[in-house]
């Protein structure tokens, strides 16, 4: 039997929310933490690549094959979310020709049930967003700290710092949204930089680290709920203190083991009254005592 039917959040809902009330994005790696940001109201889901690092131990984004983003985003839709899903375009999965990129693309919106893909970068990108806008397939942008350039970028480092640098995101940004992109991630760039983006594509603009001009923001949701460790990124903002809170709770699980509190006669199962004694007196007289404790 299927509940109650639900409104989906779809790609021309984002496109209009242009200048309008701020997208929510939140990240989501499987089906409870998309449970999590779909009924906390987020806009869209983005299965990204970060879960490479917050859900899989990587250093980086660059080892998570398409199999494996494909797997988790599967497990984001089968939440069945109210969200928009976006999945995040493993590296090397758009970068080698256009019908790689749009067979891979598809493979998030047959396979997993997303309603469209991320890839990261500008200019180079242009030949890739017209392929997957022929084949039908809504691309969201995303410049600036792109992660997967983390060795171009001698590591994962504030962009857009110079008035030629700055120049040249907001030329991608107008490339990108003429090739037909509905939104475009900003990461790691001045806000004064994405305010003039912002200002200049007729497109939203999600930002991360990226100030508070943009049409939208996003964060990990790994992040947002603290269930991550080490140092974070000073646009972090931490909702919640989970990791502490999980140590916490499942150190009280392992103490109860240890001191047999835990499980309780309540948290056990028991035999029908008849069946137990008859369990008590064939045990009696079939076993050694110690060997049914
Ligand atoms: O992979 C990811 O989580 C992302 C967001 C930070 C935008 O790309």
């Amino acid at each position: 039997m299927s509940g109650p039917a639900v409104t989906r959040v779809t790609i021309p809902d984002i496109r209009s929310r242009k200048g309008g009330p701020p997208l929510v994005m939140l990240t989501a790696a499987d089906a409870p933490t998309a449970r999590l940001a779909d009924e906390a109201g987020a806009d869209i889901l983005l299965v990204g690549d970060s879960l490479a690092m917050v859900a899989l131990g990587h250093e980086t984004t660059l080892s998570i094959t398409l199999d494996e983003m494909i797997h988790h985003a599967k497990a984001v839709s089968r939440a069945r979310p109210r969200a928009l899903v976006v999945g995040d375009m493993p590296w090397l999965t758009y970068h080698l020709s256009v019908e790689e990129t749009v067979r891979n693309a598809g493979r998030f919106i047959a396979e997993a049930g997303c309603g469209g893909v991320k890839i990261e970068g500008g200019r180079k990108r242009i030949r890739a967003i017209g392929a997957l806008a022929d084949a039908e397939i809504a691309v969201m942008g995303h410049l600036g700290l792109t992660p997967q350039s983390v060795h171009v970028m001698g590591g994962f480092r504030v962009q857009g710092k110079t008035v030629a640098s700055a120049e040249r995101l907001v030329r991608e940004a107008r490339l990108l949204a003429d090739a037909g992109v509905f939104a475009i991630v900003l990461e790691g760039i001045p806000a004064e930089v994405a305010r003039w983006i912002t200002a200049e594509v007729p497109v939203p603009t999600i930002g991360i680290g990226a100030g508070p001009h943009c049409d939208g923001q996003v964060l990990v949701t790994h992040d947002a709920l603290g269930l991550s460790w080490g140092d974070s990124p000073r646009f972090v903002r931490r909702y919640a203190h989970w990791a502490e809170e999980g140590v916490t709770a499942l150190r009280r699980f392992a103490e109860d083991v240890r001191a047999r509190r835990y499980p309780s006669a309540e948290e056990s199962y028991r035999l029908p009254e008849d069946e137990a004694a008859r369990l008590d007196e064939l045990a009696a007289a079939n076993e050694p005592e110690e060997k049914l404790r």
